[in-house]
């Protein structure tokens, strides 16, 4: 299946799910080793099932397909858990590709839920699943918080550098509850030695298929 629209290409991932190819920007939203795999290792795994809260703040950079939000739901509903789920998107991806990556998945009506809902509005997607949606540039958006997990999702360093700078890192630390805990892809050295310099705890965790190595921020202020 190939569906293309204002640059942006629907890709199939080895694990069968999709994601979106950003020709402006030279790279996919997720991992062409499988997109599924690598949204639940790095940020569901090793973010939101490290908080033992019954109730989750989350804040995601860079909502994109809304595959991350889509498997956060999932687990929220596999765990009882109440979530407010904050989640920062300039640029919002063209329905046509969300049906698209929707009909692989097995809770379509889900993901197109999180799609369909209002931007910049607190939406109940289920009773105990709030949805905001905020479409902003996340370098000047008003970060408040406090929030308990942080999916640090944007391009690469090497495609977006000004997105992983201090100025941006330290926004998020002070929009963090403590304990609480960032998650990203990247575990470039540069960008571990940032989120250090801002006050977090870092950690090097395996990476999922496809590459070696990922980072776990936390930030625990005693
Ligand atoms: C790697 S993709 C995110 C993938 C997404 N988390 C998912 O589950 O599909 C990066 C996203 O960040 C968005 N983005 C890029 N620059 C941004 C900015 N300055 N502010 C907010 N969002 C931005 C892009 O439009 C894109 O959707």
């Amino acid at each position: 299946m190939m569906m293309q629209m204002m640059g942006r290409i629907l890709q199939r991932t080895s694990d069968g799910s999709y994601t979106v190819y950003d020709e402006r920007v030279g790279e996919c939203f997720h991992s062409v080793h499988g997109a599924i795999q690598e949204s639940e290792h790095v940020f569901i795994r090793a973010g939101f099932d490290w908080c033992n809260l019954d109730s989750v703040r989350i804040l995601e950079v860079g909502f994109g397909s809304g595959l991350n939000a889509y498997l956060t739901l999932l687990r929220s509903i596999e765990l009882n858990k109440q979530i407010y789920y904050e989640a920062i998107e300039l640029c919002p991806l063209e329905y046509e590709l969300v049906e698209s990556i929707s009909e692989g998945l097995a809770h379509p009506d889900f993901f197109c839920l999180l799609h369909t809902s209002i931007w910049n509005n607190n939406i109940e997607i289920l009773p105990r699943f709030v949805l905001n949606k905020r479409h902003v540039d996340v370098l000047s958006a008003n970060i408040i918080g406090p929030f308990d997990v942080v999916y640090f999702d944007a391009f690469s360093p090497e495609k977006q550098p000004e997105l992983w700078q201090e100025n941006l890192f330290k926004s998020l630390f002070n929009a963090m509850d403590n304990p609480s805990v960032l998650v990203t892809y990247s575990a470039k050295g540069e960008i571990k030695r940032r989120l250090r310099n801002v006050g977090f705890i870092v950690e090097r965790l395996p990476g999922p298929p496809g590459k070696r190595e990922m980072t776990r921020a936390v930030k625990r202020i005693k």
